[in-house]
């Protein structure tokens, strides 16, 4: 059987990236390959996680280009190694609607929340501003708007009393890796149904 090729986009330190390829190495996620790591800023830490885990990167900076042609060149390199499953990692701008419509309900994200609520940047620091008594983290399929697509799955974190953001966060982050590796196996071995703004699992992989 063909391994689904996966290409994921960060822009730092890369903790959901290798969350994502340890499952693949390990097994955890079975029929896929992480083909590419594509970062746009040179000193994403994640890069040298990628590398020494044997997948290959690029750094593709915008440097003063559209948006477009940025997404254009990025599109280019996944293209070019056939990968069918964009994973966004901390990937830190928003894609072109040329970008999104390439790939079809075929590009992920992460957000350290649960959405709709707090979208946008520091989701942790807006949910302890707020006081929700719970948050968590959702992966979804990206559309043309920012944080909004259709949700795969959610995973709920209680936000306690002390919380400040970077403890909240680091909570959360421990469930974002779970959560993105769980959603991808759904996907990688074809268990999400999508219609509308609806997914479901269609039966379980266990
Ligand atoms: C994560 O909190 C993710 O939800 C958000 O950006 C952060 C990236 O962290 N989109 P990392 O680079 O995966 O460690």
């Amino acid at each position: 059987m063909e391994l689904m090729k996966i290409g994921i986009l960060i822009s730092g330190r890369g903790s959901n990236m290798t969350a994502l390829v340890d499952a693949v190495q390990s097994g955890e996620i079975a029929d896929a390959e992480v083909a590419l790591v594509v970062s746009d800023k040179a000193d994403a830490g994640g890069l040298a996680k990628a590398a020494e885990r044997g997948i290959e990167t690029v750094v593709i900076e915008r440097r003063g280009r559209t948006r477009a042609e940025h997404d254009d060149e990025i599109a280019a390199a996944l293209r070019e190694r056939r990968i069918e499953l964009v994973c966004l990692a901390g990937y830190m701008r928003l894609l072109s609607p040329g970008f999104i419509q390439l790939f079809p309900n075929r590009i992920m994200n992460i957000h350290p929340s649960l959405l709709p609520a707090f979208p946008g940047l520091d989701a942790q620091r807006q949910a302890v501003e707020h006081g929700v008594k719970v948050s968590g983290c959702t992966v979804h399929f990206v559309d043309e708007d920012l944080d909004a697509g259709p949700i795969i799955l959610q995973r709920v974190v209680e936000v306690k009393d002390d919380d400040t953001e970077e403890t909240l966060s680091a909570r959360i982050l421990g469930e974002e890796h779970a959560a993105y590796v769980e959603a991808v196996r759904l996907i990688t071995s074809g268990h999400i149904a999508i219609e509308g703004r609806r997914t479901w699992v269609t039966k379980s992989n266990h």
